[in-house]
């Protein structure tokens, strides 16, 4: 049995009202904690989100706050029609609250803040990708682009804090609204237009699948190299990452390969089972690995390949950019070589 040690309780500061349906959770860190909430621009909280007086469910939320400037934590959560966490929180969360979380995670990070970036970002999507705007502006010396679209002007959410940030960088950041109600729904055609002069930008990503997809295909009709190309998929997650796990047991004389893995400042090597997946291998040694879905979507569990040569059983979350940079899902990844080096550097 192993228990998530990443799972801590913070207390919301403030809730603010983004739209009529996207609310900022604010969230206070105090000083015990400072270390383990320390996070990358683009990175994202596990939030627990109670369901009827026993159970929860667990669900991913971006923080929109910059570890460039702001002194809190943000999440900021849009409202799914139908869906059940999004409409929990934007209905019941107040400032005094506590909420439980795992310290933050993911690999939606920009390689440099000195290399110039694209964002492409549609209604909640905007989330990762505001952080990574300040965190580039403030930390970096990027220029920004920032291609944002939503249904209508109502539906923008952050509005004001991108008109602050243009006032400040006027020189470095750009932001381009893009309406439905005016032009339209996206095309791949418009993208692309809008994409091209971008061919040598890291593009990041973030959006509803539809505009996903969309725009994917505008890069590649726009020529922007795919290795270029970052995304974060929003999908809730199906198992409950607060609970104790079981690891099924394996046997320590079974076929394996050797691995070694840099964590946290320290260096273990170990037998890895051909069978068992990194993530349960480290778990059941007592190694504080991290982890939120262990189902391959949310990429809180991604490390760097190294050298060695393993196989994923399922990605749902790393693309051909993270792939081409050796990233692997160690919830999902068991050995095919013999040595293997695995470095957990997010
Ligand atoms: C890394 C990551 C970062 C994220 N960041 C953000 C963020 O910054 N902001 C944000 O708002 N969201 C974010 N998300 C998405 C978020 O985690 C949730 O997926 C989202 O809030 C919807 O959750 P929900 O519980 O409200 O919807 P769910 O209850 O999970 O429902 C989702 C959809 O499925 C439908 N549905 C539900 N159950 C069924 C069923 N049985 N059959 C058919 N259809 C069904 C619902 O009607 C709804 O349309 C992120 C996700 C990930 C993985
Ligand atoms: S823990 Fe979510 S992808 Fe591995």
């Amino acid at each position: 049995m192993a228990t998530n040690t990443h799972v801590q309780t913070l207390q919301v500061l403030e809730v603010v009202a983004e739209t009529a349906d996207a609310v900022s959770v604010i969230l206070g860190v105090p000083d015990s904690l400072v270390r383990k909430f320390r996070y990358l621009p683009g990175q994202f909280l596990t939030v627990r989100v109670p369901n009827g007086e026993d159970s929860s469910v667990a669900r991913c939320y971006s923080l929109s706050s910059s570890p460039h400037l702001d002194d809190n934590l943000i999440i900021t959560v849009k409202r799914v029609p139908g869906g059940y966490a999004s409409n929990w929180l934007c209905d019941n969360l107040r400032a005094g609250d506590l909420l439980t979380v795992l310290s933050p995670s993911g690999k939606f990070v920009p390689r440099s803040l000195h290399q110039d970036l694209l964002l492409v970002g549609a209604g909640s999507g905007a989330t990762p990708l505001l952080s990574i705007a300040k965190s580039a502006l403030i930390g970096g010396t990027a220029t920004v682009y920032f291609y944002y679209a939503n249904k209508t002007h109502d539906d923008v959410i952050f509005g004001s804090e991108l008109e602050e940030i243009l006032l400040e960088f006027p020189d470095r950041f750009t932001v381009f609204h893009r309406l439905d109600d005016h032009e339209g729904m996206p095309t791949v055609e418009g993208m692309a237009h809008a994409f091209r002069p971008f061919g040598k930008f890291d593009v990041y990503l973030c959006g509803p699948a539809k505009f996903m997809s969309a725009a994917q295909a505008a890069m590649r009709a726009a020529q922007v190299p795919l290795e270029h190309v970052h995304t974060e998929v929003f999908q809730s997650l199906a198992g409950d990452p607060f609970a104790d796990i079981v690891i099924p047991p394996f046997e320590e004389g079974a076929d394996s390969a050797e691995v070694t893995v840099e964590l946290a400042g320290q260096t273990h090597t170990l037998a890895w089972p051909r069978e068992v997946a990194l993530l349960d291998v480290l778990l059941s040694k007592g190694i504080d690995a991290p982890y939120s879905c262990r189902e391959g979507a949310c990429s809180a569990c991604a490390c760097t390949l190294r050298s060695g040569e393993v196989q994923m059983r399922k990605n749902d979350t790393l693309v051909e950019a993270d792939l081409a940079a050796g990233l692997t899902l160690a919830c999902q990844a068991v050995p095919i070589s013999d040595q293997i080096e695995i470095e957990f550097d997010q």
